[in-house]
């Protein structure tokens, strides 16, 4: 059985929820020929902690909010994440600190010190992948670790691996997907009546919209995940700039409802394809739906992402995009894709 030391960069939603998942059941990826055992935990606002034998899951989970490591053995309030990523006796490191939609710091930093010693990184965030992704996967393979990010789009549900492993046999020619949960509950909660400003709070409540609502609302986190895609499903080496952005803020009340008495479904949309010349054209906007269209009735914060392919036609797939378990998971999707990374580095 192979130990996994793991360093948690930001304890938020998503890392909290892994610690959660790893104290509830330390025997749950034995099957998987692994164990986790959580060693340094860095946060803004609780400072850091390093403890080799195996973080208290318990204690630190029920440290009152406000706050720091200070008092722990190992710990300190002040989150030295270069020192910790660098030093600490992780393997992988997870990290899951908050999307800085501009350039992607400092967690692309935070990746880049993980790699450059040597440590496998899972992350959460969309901010490396979409402005980095090509280079930080470089810097993984030249020290034998691995970058991977399967959570930074549709959360927990296995859209980059679909397409990575199970698709890899057909030409994905252009997507479309609801790619953002908050704007999608959102529109479905101003079906019903209520205004933006309480949809947002309620999805907020439910822990699916990012710190500032703004990027889920405005565009740009679906922005980032279009830069994403394109780039893994259709090679098109893009920036987030390059996509060209709308929100859900600018459409009135009255014709969401009315569209959707019509029979047709207000979505935030982001899609890519390539053109017959071999350019690529990204963008996200809301569009009205007719009832038939795949992606019409796509629920709450459920997330989608229909492929256009040479061979299959359409296939698409749906699941949670938001959610903090659920973005968890995907953490685990990945630790398992570095355990057989792992292996084949034993093996090789
Ligand atoms: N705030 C995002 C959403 C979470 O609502 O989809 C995952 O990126």
């Amino acid at each position: 059985m192979r130990t996994y030391n793991l360093a948690l960069i930001g304890f938020g939603g998503v890392n909290r929820a892994l610690a959660q998942l790893i104290a509830e059941d330390p025997t749950r990826f034995a099957h998987l020929g692994f164990e986790l055992k959580v060693v340094a935990i860095t946060d803004l606002l609780m400072g850091s902690l390093v403890q080799s034998e195996g973080v208290d899951l318990g204690a630190v989970q029920s440290l009152p909010r406000g706050e720091t490591f200070e008092s722990f053995a190992g710990g300190s309030a002040t989150a030295d994440n270069e020192r910790i990523i660098r030093d600490s006796p992780a393997d992988i490191v997870v990290e899951a600190t908050f999307t800085d939609p501009t350039d992607g710091e400092p967690a692309a930093s935070h990746v880049r010190w993980a790699l450059d010693s040597g440590k496998s990184v899972t992350t959460t965030n969309k901010g490396p992948v979409a402005f980095h992704a090509e280079a930080l996967t470089k810097l993984a393979a030249d020290n034998g670790a691995l970058f991977a990010y399967e959570g930074a789009v549709l959360s927990g549900t296995p859209v980059l691996g679909l397409a990575r492993d199970q698709l890899a046999g057909l030409t994905i020619r252009g997507f479309q997907g609801i790619l953002n949960g908050t704007s999608n509950y959102v529109i479905g909660r101003m079906e019903a009546g209520l205004t933006l400003e309480s949809a947002v709070r309620e999805a907020q409540a439910e822990g699916y919209a990012e710190a500032d609502p703004t990027a889920d609302i405005g565009g740009s986190d679906v922005q980032l995940k279009v830069a994403i895609l394109a780039n893994e499903l259709l090679g098109a080496g893009i920036s987030p700039a390059d996509v060209d952005a709308t929100g859900i803020t600018g459409i009135a009340p009255d014709d969401i409802i009315d569209a959707a008495r019509e029979g047709r479904r207000y979505k935030l949309i982001g899609s890519a394809r390539r053109t017959e010349d071999g350019g690529i054209i990204a963008t996200v906007a809301p569009r009205a739906l007719e009832a038939d269209h795949p992606l019409a009735h796509v629920p709450g914060a459920t997330n989608a992402v229909s492929f256009e392919t040479d061979l299959l036609g359409t296939v698409t797939i749906t699941g949670p995009g938001a959610g903090r378990i659920e973005t968890a998971f995907a953490l685990i999707t990945d630790i398992i894709a570095i355990h057989s990374h792992e292996k084949e580095k034993v093996d090789a």
